[in-house]
């Protein structure tokens, strides 16, 4: 099987969860779009509304951020994944709750697993406590918030995966904090750099 295949496989354990929390509530399954062989998987926090009706993540509001700032480093779909850490939308956008974290992530490890990126990008609070809690949830409380963590790339072993994890503002963020939106495009242009010199180590042009 191919990566794309494994995630299709991944998708449909996921429609067959008929007690996942949340799935009464969300119109779609919000699983991830992108690259199944990506260096570079995001990792946002949940669908919204927009999401929700597609059944496809960060094509609203957030999502235009998102592919600007993606633009911006000469980043396409074609190089990178994107999921999220719930793949239900929580009702009214409302923060995920710790229980639907311990249900979700691990439909996100799997797709973790199969596409084995070299660099994971951490849009928000959540999803960056998780990874670098090793993607235990219950260990999320000890990280530290966003706003002392963005910016620093970390590298990380969990098992027997090496990566680099890049925390970052979640790009609704700016939405309503403008004042961040200088800080986010400052630490895309780090996640550019530190690509740049992945492929100059790994002999790519
Ligand atoms: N915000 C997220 O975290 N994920 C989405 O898919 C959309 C908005």
């Amino acid at each position: 099987m191919n990566n794309q295949e494994k995630l299709d496989q991944i998708r449909k354990n996921i429609l067959e969860n008929k007690n996942l929390s949340l799935r009464e509530s969300a119109t779609n399954l919000v699983f991830g779009k992108g690259n199944s062989d990506a260096e570079i998987l995001l990792i946002g926090e949940a669908p919204g509304e927009k999401e929700d009706l597609q059944g496809i993540p960060f094509v609203g509001r957030a999502g235009k951020e998102l592919d600007k700032l993606l633009h911006m480093i000469n980043l396409s779909l074609e190089e990178v994944y994107i999921a999220n850490i719930l793949k239900y939308r929580p009702p009214k956008n409302r923060d995920p709750k710790q229980s639907e974290i311990e249900e979700h992530t691990p439909y996100l490890i799997e797709q973790i697993k199969v596409i084995e990126p070299k660099v994971i990008v951490t849009l928000g609070n959540f999803a960056t406590k998780f990874v670098l809690a090793g993607f235990d949830s219950n260990k999320m409380k000890e990280i530290d918030g966003i706003t002392k963590l963005r910016g620093n790339p970390v590298k990380v072993s969990v098992d027997n995966a090496k990566f680099t994890v890049i925390p970052i503002y979640h790009p609704a963020a700016v939405l309503y904090r403008p004042a961040w939106r200088e800080q986010l495009e400052e630490d895309f242009q780090k996640i550019g750099k530190l690509l740049q010199e992945k492929d100059k180590y790994s002999g790519k042009q």
